[in-house]
């Protein structure tokens, strides 16, 4: 039997939701680098350059979340969340926008999650990834000229 923390979280179900944050990273990559190259504009050409950097911070923590679902026994997904494309240059950080905020309010569960399994190691490096996606999202709501949305955290 799997030990089962206060709320009801156990190591398979911890396994199952980081192949969804996985699902979500790759997704991620493949957005920004999408993004990045299709973007025009002269007034979005600083944030264009700021979303290949958002690539290259999505695949490492790709690497890392498929780290700890193989140190939690189970097998890292290999499918991407479906992305959407646009040639609208606002459309495209809104999206980012949207899934970056899906993202927060997951990692957020998953830091708890981590922590009631005594997976401190795990729970220390969603929270390093969780820096990085906050500033993603503050990046993409500067470029909107909007204050960067409230997350929230998803349901256990
Ligand atoms: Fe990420
Ligand atoms: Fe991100």
């Amino acid at each position: 039997m799997s030990k089962v923390a206060a709320t009801g979280t156990t190591r398979e179900k911890l396994i199952k939701l980081l192949n969804e944050d996985l699902s979500r990273e790759y997704q991620a990559v493949i957005a920004y680098v999408n993004y990045s190259q299709v973007l025009k504009g002269a007034s979005y050409m600083k944030i264009a350059a700021e979303l290949t950097l958002h690539a290259r911070e999505e695949l490492e923590h790709a690497i890392q979340i498929a780290n700890h679902v193989d140190y939690l026994g189970g097998m890292p997904s290999v499918t991407a969340r479906p992305v959407k494309t646009s040639k609208k240059a606002e459309e495209m950080l809104r999206f980012d926008l949207e899934n970056e905020k899906e993202t927060i309010r997951n990692y957020r569960r998953r830091v708890k999650q981590a922590d009631e399994l005594n997976e401190f190691a795990i729970a220390e490096s969603l929270r390093g990834i969780l820096v990085q996606e906050q500033d993603h999202l503050v990046a993409l709501a500067t470029a909107l000229g909007i204050d960067a949305p409230k997350p929230g955290i998803a349901e256990g």
